[in-house]
């Protein structure tokens, strides 16, 4: 039975840890972390019930996959401190932003381990992520299936071949930023027709959440459901209009390609 080793229980690690405990995918038995911090040590075993480690290089060994859940910044030494400890049993999957699969399977080329990369974004930490996840060189479809369940216990997973992942960061990645945007804008635009701040907040949440709802319910194109409200004459043509005018859907293509390239720019280093 495999057992898997979180390295980094912070907020990702952490909501990785609860949503596999929640979806019963692995027991308490199975799952452990290493983070340095005590104080998230001890809540990580309190509320989960999980093992924990001070140091990763201590926990590897008992396990055969490992999540690097640390910050983009240190996972180079991390990976070096972790070089004479993983070995051929472990599956590697890195969910840090822009660290590619070249660089994970450089560092630790002959330990014989497979690597897997993920990018998932931050409503998995109320199990509403989405995630995209890219096999590296030497992962087979038994590891690619394990992957699969522990990022569909936190939302919604794809797979991808790793070219994808700058794109996948622009729009899923920096997607919940755009779409936090778009219900500030809605929530002021209610306040600005003489709404009640709060009123206008709980009438906009539910509105997103509701079309996001139907949308996924109905599995249609969303301009077939656009167009099932929008009556001839009515108030929402005059809305869309506006929006149209503005050119609110090339302003969002803009804003994923800038973040897409972003992404590529910053992954060069
Ligand atoms: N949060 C997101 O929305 C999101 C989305 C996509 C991808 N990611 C990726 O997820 C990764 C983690 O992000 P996060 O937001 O969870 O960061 P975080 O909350 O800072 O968690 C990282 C944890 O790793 C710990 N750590 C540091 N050095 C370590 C070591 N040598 N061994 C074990 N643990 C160590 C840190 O402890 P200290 O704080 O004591 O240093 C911290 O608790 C990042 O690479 C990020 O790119 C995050």
């Amino acid at each position: 039975m495999s057992k898997i080793g979180f390295v980094g229980g912070g907020r990702m690690g952490e909501a990785l840890i609860k949503g596999i405990s929640r979806a019963d995918l692995y027991s308490a038995e199975q799952i452990m972390a290493a983070d340095p911090a005590e104080a998230q040590r001890q809540t990580l075993h309190k509320q989960y019930g999980i093992a924990t480690f001070a140091e990763a290089r201590d926990m590897v060994g008992e396990c055969d996959i490992i999540i690097l859940a640390v910050k983009p910044q240190i996972m180079g030494l991390v990976l070096d401190s972790l070089r004479d400890v993983v070995a051929d049993k472990h599956l590697v999957i890195s969910i840090a932003a822009g660290i590619t699969l070249n660089f994970l399977e450089s560092k630790l080329a002959d330990n014989g381990c497979r690597f897997i990369r993920v990018m998932p974004n931050t409503p998995a930490l109320i199990q509403e992520g989405a995630t995209a996840i890219s096999p590296g060189l030497r992962a087979d479809d038994d590891d690619m299936a394990k992957a699969l369940a522990i990022f569909e216990a936190v939302g919604q997973a794809v797979i991808l071949p790793e070219i994808y992942l700058d794109a996948v960061t622009g729009l899923s990645g920096s997607g919940p930023a755009y779409v936090f945007s778009f219900i500030e804008g809605l929530i002021d635009a209610g306040v600005k027709v003489g709404l009640a701040r709060d009123a206008a907040q709980t009438l906009v949440l539910q509105t997103v959440l509701g079309s996001v709802k139907l949308a996924m319910a109905s599995n249609e194109h969303p301009a077939k459901l656009r167009a099932m409200v929008t009556s001839p004459g009515g108030t929402t043509i005059a809305g869309l209009h506006e929006m149209e005018r503005a050119g609110f859907q090339g302003i969002i293509m803009d804003a994923v390609e800038a973040a897409t390239n972003r992404s590529k720019e910053l992954g060069k280093g």
